[in-house]
């Protein structure tokens, strides 16, 4: 490990404005001594780091950056849009946009088990973003929305300690595929990188965004995943998610998402025999992902989830509310 990779101590924590710009302007500074006149490539997925670093990058080395963002067809309802929306129309940037949501949906087919669905999503977003990185000529950098924590957990790995579950990050491109690294938020918290992000112009729904697992709603959507059950899922969440933010818990609660299992339960609608899956909720505070707490939600909110999933989302009769601290259950509920 590097001492580049080491955070000094006298480096101050980033909590104004003030020294989001004077960050901003150093590293902009070393983006470009580091690049030169030569292109860089990113696979922006929309989550805060990839899109921080998107825009500090646009913001130094303008449309020398070539966005790669890859559609699993697992994102949450609206997200690829809205990096399309802001990155592809307002920003001045060079953006690729791929759909590849049937060639994971058809790899994924009939697979069950979650470190399974894992590596194939993680292998074939990795296959994708390479495919496109060919198509591109003369670039020479491949820029990562990698932060300190990640370095932390990487320092971890490396003197032995077993992860629970096998996260993915854009790593191991093929062979043909060799990049020098640009990593301009590798000794920022996570706080520090939303900061940032305001600093730089990007949206506060954006910056503040939920964490959202790299395989996104393919750990949701519970065992084997179906397109119908994958849809009810990605409808439920959205209701949640729009509850949450009129009910104004969005900030305050760390994570909360729906999970929809693979089991049908009987109920009844129009008068009539209704079999349809249950929508999980999970809503969950923690510091660092490792023990988590649930959020006591107000009935009256829970409610009105219920109505509105069960009345708008074809194919879910019920609603759960999972209240298991982690541990023993891990926030995903694979
Ligand atoms: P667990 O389920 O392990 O989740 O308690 C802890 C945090 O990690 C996220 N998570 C993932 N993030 N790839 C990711 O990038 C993954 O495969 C993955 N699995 C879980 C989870 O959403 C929570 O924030």
């Amino acid at each position: 490990m590097s001492n580049s990779n080491i955070r000094p101590e006298s480096m101050a924590r980033i909590t104004t404005r003030a020294l989001a710009d004077a960050f901003i302007e150093e590293q902009v500074a070393r983006v470009r001594a580091q690049v030169g006149d030569k292109k860089v490539l990113l696979a922006l997925s929309g989550g805060v780091d990839s899109s921080v670093v998107a825009a500090l990058l646009i913001r130094a080395i303008g449309r020398q950056l070539t966005c790669v963002h890859v559609n699993h067809g697992l994102m949450r309802k609206g997200e690829s849009e809205q990096v399309v929306e802001i990155f592809g129309r307002e920003m001045d940037c060079n953006l690729v946009y791929v759909d590849a949501t049937d060639r994971f949906l058809d790899l994924l087919a009939g697979v069950s088990d979650p470190e399974r669905k894992r590596k194939i999503i993680g292998k074939e977003f990795i296959e994708v973003f390479a495919d496109e990185a060919r198509k591109l000529e003369g670039v020479e950098f491949l820029a990562q929305g990698t932060i300190y924590p990640d370095i932390l957990e990487s320092i971890k790995q490396a003197e032995g300690k077993k992860a629970v579950k096998s996260h993915h990050n854009v790593g191991g491109l093929p062979e043909d595929l060799k990049f020098d690294l640009v990593e301009p938020l590798k000794l920022l918290f996570k706080d520090e990188v939303r900061v940032v992000g305001e600093a730089l112009g990007l949206p506060h729904a954006m910056v503040y965004r939920q964490p959202f697992p790299g395989p996104g709603l393919g750990v949701r959507c519970l065992g084997a995943i179906t397109r119908d059950r994958l849809h009810a899922l990605r409808e439920a969440d959205a209701i949640l998610r729009e509850e949450f933010d009129r009910a104004g818990l969005a900030e305050k609660v760390w994570q909360y998402f729906v999970a929809v299992p693979d089991i049908k339960s009987v109920g009844v609608k129009d008068d009539s025999r209704y079999e349809g899956w249950p929508a999980i909720i999970r809503a969950v505070n923690t510091k660092d992902a490792m023990t988590a707490t649930i959020e006591e939600i107000p009935y009256a909110v829970l409610h009105k989830i219920v109505a509105r999933i069960t009345d708008e989302v074809e194919g879910i009769n019920r609603v759960l509310y999972d209240l298991t601290p982690k541990p023993t259950g891990t926030i995903e509920w694979e």
